[in-house]
């Protein structure tokens, strides 16, 4: 295969880009709305806990339960998404994750009990699992190669601008008690998606394996640029499907040894990005804010971070298809787990430990703490963050592309629950032994990454499978590494 940088080069047509792009970018933007519901989701409990809490009088375990209902919902959405985004399409499993997402947070708000609340939290969840497997996959098959991370990067900064207008959200209602609210905001967030995406056109890919092939050739039309590109990706993408009929999910795990690297690969990094401990970060942020003596500070620190958190993405998305997927990745990992053993190393270096906030001036060492957590956010958010999802969406072959993605995604889920958890009860503890906990998980992602990621920046997901394909057993060292 070329060189990836010539291919992204030659197979950019150059006088057509401008509006072709535009029209990819409008459509990587609806989908991506659901990566806004996926954050407002994130976000949005860590205030109305506590109105909960005071309306339904309910103790700590019962309000755990309303806090990870959303996380068992996103699970087993993820892992039913796969099936229906063969079967109904990506664009129309958008859609119902919309409505999920809807009726879910409009149950919240207008929830009589606590039973009510955590029911439809669960809805809401499948309705955020539906779309965190068919809104990247969405994306990364209607893009063009050239343009693909970026776009499925937008998808990682809807999440991240979710989280923070739920921070935002936040500061107005929780001081007011009103959290009913903040879960009917959630609401028009579904009803944006459901809107959006059913003017949107489907899948190229989805429609050439159901046989429209005249639909998939305008919509390659419109995404691709030209006519004579959109020629050569239907042909590929066709003869890839024709290849592929009759492949079951389940058949293909077993015997496809392509399909259980791509597997490998998707289930590591979706574990490891959860395991990076981001999540520590948006869901006990307060607490450990708390404990290093920023307690006074701290729901503007907290909006500050998730502003961090929007603004790094940036970086991303202008550098995915420039330098590539894994130079990104080691870099933002590497930089994590600096900022992470950083933070360790002063957490011991604290006065004293506990709410040391009042009256008392800020230790150097807190200070220090907060810039820790400040750069492991702007790591991940160009790196883990936007790079999981993508490397998700493109590394399976189309006939199990599906499947593949709803197994790797719910892997996420269960690592966001396990990780998120447990880092409550470490965090508690001592926060130094969180931060170093973590760190030891991103050096394994480094090593991990390094040894078994291939690069795929500018390669077309035809030749992603092909490479993965044309590995054979035990020739998974550093010379079959580069798609080049
Ligand atoms: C992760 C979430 C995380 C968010 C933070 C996403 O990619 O999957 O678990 O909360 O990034 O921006």
């Amino acid at each position: 295969m070329a060189d990836p940088e010539t291919t992204q080069q030659e197979s950019r047509p150059a006088a057509v880009t401008a509006r072709s792009g535009q029209y990819t970018i409008a459509v990587a933007l609806v989908a991506a709305l659901g990566g806004l519901m996926f954050g407002y989701d994130i976000g949005v409990i860590a205030d109305a806990k506590t109105g909960i809490r005071k309306a339904f009088d309910v103790g700590d375990l019962t309000l755990s339960f309303v806090v990870s209902s959303v996380l068992a919902g996103s699970f087993i959405g993820a892992l039913g998404a796969g099936r229906l985004a063969d079967r109904i399409g990506r664009r129309w499993t958008n859609v119902w994750g919309g409505i999920l997402f809807g009726i879910g947070c409009l149950g919240c708000a207008l929830a009589v009990d606590i039973t009510m609340i955590i029911a439809f939290r669960v809805l809401m969840g499948i309705g955020v699992g539906f779309s965190s497997v068919a809104g990247p996959l969405y994306i990364a098959e209607i893009s063009a190669p050239w343009s693909r991370g970026a776009m499925v990067s937008l998808y990682q900064l809807a999440i991240t601008i979710g989280i923070f207008l739920a921070f935002l959200v936040g500061l107005y209602t929780a001081p007011n008690g009103l959290w009913r609210e903040a879960f009917g905001i959630g609401a028009a967030l579904g009803i944006g998606l459901i809107v959006g995406m059913l003017v949107m056109p489907p899948s190229p890919r989805w429609l050439v394996g159901r046989g429209y092939l005249e639909i998939a050739r305008g919509v390659l039309q419109r995404t691709m640029g030209s006519r004579s590109a959109a020629e050569e990706e239907l042909r590929v993408i066709r003869r890839t499907v024709d290849q592929e009929k009759g492949q079951r999910l389940v058949t293909s795990i077993r015997t496809s040894r392509a399909v259980q690297l791509a597997l490998i690969l998707a289930i590591g990094l979706a574990f490891l990005q959860q395991a990076s401990g981001i999540n520590a970060i948006f869901y006990y942020g307060p607490e450990i804010l708390t404990q290093v003596g920023l307690g006074d500070e701290k729901t503007l620190l907290q909006a500050g971070l998730g502003l961090v958190n929007v603004l790094a993405t940036f970086i991303a998305i202008w550098l995915v298809d420039r330098l590539g997927r894994r130079p990104l990745l080691i870099a933002g990992t590497t930089l994590m787990m600096t900022a992470q053993i950083i933070g360790a190393i002063c957490c011991g270096l604290l006065p004293e430990v506990g709410d040391a906030s009042t009256g008392q001036d800020i230790p150097p060492a807190a200070v220090v703490i907060l810039l820790s957590l400040a750069t492991s956010i702007v790591a991940f958010a160009f790196s883990l963050g936007p790079l999981v999802w993508l490397v998700i969406s493109e590394v399976f072959p189309s006939g199990v592309r599906s499947g593949c993605v709803g197994i790797a995604t719910s892997v996420n889920w269960v690592g966001n629950f396990l990780i998120g958890s447990g880092a409550m009860i470490i965090i508690k503890a001592d926060p130094a032994i969180a931060f170093w906990v973590f760190a030891g998980f991103n050096a394994l992602t480094i090593v991990f990454v390094i040894w078994r990621m291939p690069e795929t920046k500018g390669a077309t997901l035809e030749d992603i499978e092909q490479f993965f394909t044309g590995r054979t057993p035990g020739t998974s060292g550093p010379e079959q590494r580069e798609l080049g």
